[in-house]
């Protein structure tokens, strides 16, 4: 991956309803309440590439599955040369919902070989910080399904989530920090501004 300083990227990453949307957007008022410049981001993004992704979410055997990883590292080159690079030469905070680590897992979890993936994601930055939330499969598709209301779209079975969170539990990069996703909304904000209060002081 390359290297690059100034501003801080974090990304959050686990399976669907583990809870990182919710805690990207309290980390990020946190943050913009102390005066930190930040950006919160999130990929798949809404740009065109995002939008083709987010088309197969009702029927992903549209494309073959290197289409598809071709389609995400597409999306995620155009974050990184329009929104995350500009964002950390200026240095600025970034909080990302998902990132190369998803990648990893879940075209890992249909079938394509994990390093391959990696090899793929060469020109991404890497992150200061990857906040891996685990939780039970089971209790992320039951936020989905109960509290957001949703049904579950062909990235989120439960039979493969169960795969993509094995992948996320054999990773082992020097970055990413594990959370307890199964605790409290207000357990996982606290332990996440302790854990960041140390890399806030570095900027
Ligand atoms: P993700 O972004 O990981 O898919 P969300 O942040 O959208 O997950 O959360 C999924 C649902 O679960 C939402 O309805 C949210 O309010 C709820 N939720 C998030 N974190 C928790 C938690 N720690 N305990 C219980 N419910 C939670
Ligand atoms: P999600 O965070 O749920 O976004 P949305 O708000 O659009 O539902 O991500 C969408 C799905 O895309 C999620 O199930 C994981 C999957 N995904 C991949 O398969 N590979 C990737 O590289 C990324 C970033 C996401």
């Amino acid at each position: 991956m390359s290297k690059r300083k100034k501003g801080l990227l974090i990304v959050f990453e686990g399976t669907d309803g583990t809870g990182k949307s919710t805690q990207l957007n309290l980390l990020t008022n946190v943050l913009q309440d102390r005066g930190i410049p930040v950006i919160s981001t999130c990929e798949p993004t809404n740009g065109r590439y995002g939008q083709e992704i987010r088309a197969l979410y009702t029927d992903r055997k549209k494309v073959s599955l290197e289409e598809e990883l071709d389609l995400f590292i597409a999306d995620r080159k155009e974050h990184v040369e329009t929104i995350l690079k500009p964002a950390l030469a200026n240095g600025k905070t970034i909080l990302c919902d998902r990132y190369y680590l998803s990648t990893i897992a879940y075209q890992g979890a249909a079938g394509l070989d994990p390093a391959y993936i990696l090899s793929r994601n060469s020109f991404a930055p890497e992150p200061d910080l990857a906040l891996l939330f685990h939780a039970p499969v089971q209790t992320g598709v039951k936020r989905i399904t109960e509290n957001r209301g949703e049904t579950l779209n062909d990235f989120e079975k439960e039979e493969y989530l169960q795969k993509v969170a094995l992948q996320f539990e054999q990773m082992n990069f020097p970055f990413i920090h594990r959370i307890d996703a199964s605790r409290s909304i207000h357990t996982i904000h606290q332990d996440i501004l302790n854990l960041i209060q140390p890399l806030l002081e570095s900027l």
